[in-house]
């Protein structure tokens, strides 16, 4: 058979097909039409603009397939819409390209979508974009990877949390690198077996992912390996920042310690009060007479000297009864500017007198200069007496303890430090010393709620508190607090002993 029989039957077996199509150049003109073979179009659209022709348009339409096949290159379709494309008559639904080498020569527009790859791609196209869509909305950091842990799919959530931008996760990150040590194999051990949600399943798993800058992060994790016959080929995680929460859930722990502490501390204080109050009177008796005597009666130089005693004694528990009533004050939270040093003193001054101390030799070395800080007085006082507390219990009653203040350098900072020449404590225990409900004594002798107190008592105020110790030596608590204001520091409290 000739080229031209052929070409003839071609040309009758796209009469008898009965749909319409057209052959346009990427300048919208109308190269060839199946029409023209059938006589349902005029002749004279040969080599008209499209648009012009068909619709009576000056511009390409808007919801062109072939305008869409030029700029992506690939098979279009155009989704049915408005009344300008009636599909019986115009064949401007689906649209591809004809290459020639890279470029494009022209494009089929025919009036029905193939039931052919192109459509296909087409939708194939449409939905990946609303998955991928569907994905990147997603509140949570989404990531999948392959069977070798290269990653497939890293949203944008998770390139917040990572610090990895999308093309660099795709391209160098492996997702066994998302988690510090070795926890990948743990998480990968977890999702084949059945204990955490079914077989190849993880849910609401805790464990921590560490981002680019090396931050360890604590996450909830839903994941599940993705299986094709069988065979695992990825798995999908979704992961969520759980440092929030912690934070709120942390905030709201310590809030009840010192509740707790507080009504510990309230209870005691109400009690001290009273038996303070009820001192106060005879020992304003205790003195008043004995002033007495000394004024009225001509004494020998002995019975002089005793009274003196009493008065001076007299006068000692008056200033402890004082110091109690200070310390003990129920007042509510109340930040003013204070003089630390005043607060230590009088921690001190009435721990020193207890048998615990009997034996302890107490050293200070106080910054006399040192500027006020903006503090509650009774949270200060509970900071001092816990650490001192903890000192002399460390020491089993015998021992050097030191507190020493001063300005830092850059005079924004106070800085407190007090030592004791304990055993230490050991390197395993250290970083626990500060957690609420922490104890190493025995039942009955320590809730475990002092340090941590003071860690929030501190952190209330701007501050820091840190800890060293070497075991055998010694242990050191440090805490830093924020000079008050200038316009404060001349406002002298009044709570002044
Ligand atoms: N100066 C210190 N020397 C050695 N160990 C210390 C010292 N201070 C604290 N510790 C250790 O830290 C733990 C926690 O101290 P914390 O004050 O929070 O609780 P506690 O003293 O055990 O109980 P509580 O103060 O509630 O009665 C102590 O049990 C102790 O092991
Ligand atoms: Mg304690």
């Amino acid at each position: 058979m000739d080229k031209d029989t052929e070409k003839d039957y071609l040309l009758k077996a796209i009469a008898a097909f009965k749909r319409k199509f057209m052959v346009i150049s990427p300048e919208y003109k109308i190269l060839a039409s199946s029409s023209r073979l059938d006589g349902t179009i005029d002749s004279e659209i040969i080599g008209r603009h499209c648009y012009k022709a068909l619709y009576g348009r000056s511009l390409p339409c808007n919801n062109c397939s072939v305008k869409e096949a030029k700029d992506k290159r690939r098979p279009a379709l155009t989704p049915k819409q408005g009344n300008s494309l009636d599909l019986d008559e115009m064949p401007c639904y689906f649209a591809y390209p004809i290459f020639s080498g890279d470029d494009i020569e022209a494009f089929v527009s025919m009036d029905f979508d193939l039931p052919t790859r192109g459509g296909l791609e087409e939708k194939l196209h449409r939905s990946n974009a609303f998955l991928r869509n569907l994905i990147f909305s997603s509140v949570d950091c989404v990531i999948a990877a392959d069977k070798k842990g290269k990653i497939l799919i890293f949203n944008d959530p998770a390139s917040q949390v990572f610090g990895y931008a999308e093309d660099e996760a795709l391209n160098s990150l492996n997702v066994r690198n998302i988690y510090p040590g070795n926890q990948a194999f743990e998480v990968m051990r977890n999702l084949r077996s059945k204990e955490y949600g079914g077989k190849g399943k993880l849910k609401l798993y805790q464990t921590d992912v560490i981002t680019k800058n090396g931050e360890i992060i604590p996450i909830k994790l839903n994941a599940s390996i993705i299986y094709e016959n069988g065979q695992e080929i990825a798995t999908i995680g979704f992961f969520r920042d759980m440092r929030e929460e912690f934070r709120i859930k942390n905030k709201l722990e310590n809030t009840q310690i010192q509740l707790l502490q507080a009504e510990k501390m309230s209870s005691l204080g109400k009690l001290a009060a009273g038996v303070a109050h009820q001192l106060n009177n005879p020992l304003g008796g205790i003195t008043l007479f004995a002033k007495l005597i000394q004024e009225e009666y001509d004494l020998e130089e002995g019975a002089q000297e005793d009274l003196r005693r009493i008065l001076k004694d007299a006068q000692r528990c008056r200033d402890t009864v004082k110091e109690l009533l200070e310390f003990t004050r129920q007042t509510r939270h109340l930040m003013r500017p204070h003089d630390v040093n005043q607060t230590i003193s009088r921690t001190l001054y009435l721990l020193e007198r207890q048998t615990l101390f009997q034996n302890i030799e107490i050293e200070t070395d106080l910054d006399a200069s040192l500027p006020l800080v903006q503090s509650d007085i009774q949270q200060l006082n509970h900071l001092f007496m816990n650490i001192i507390l903890n000192a002399a219990q460390a020491m089993e009653e015998k021992g050097r303890l030191m507190v020493k203040s001063e300005l830092m350098p850059n005079g924004e900072r106070v800085f407190i430090e007090i030592s004791d020449t304990g055993p230490g404590i050991p390197e395993d225990i250290l970083p626990h010393i500060f957690e609420p409900f922490f104890t190493t004594k025995e039942e009955g002798k320590g809730t475990g709620l002092g340090l941590s107190l003071a860690y929030s008592i501190v952190r209330n105020h701007g501050g820091n508190i840190t800890a060293k110790s070497t075991p055998g030596q010694g242990t050191t608590f440090i805490i830093e607090f924020p000079v008050a204001d200038k316009e404060n520091q001349g406002e002298e409290s009044g709570d002044k002993i």
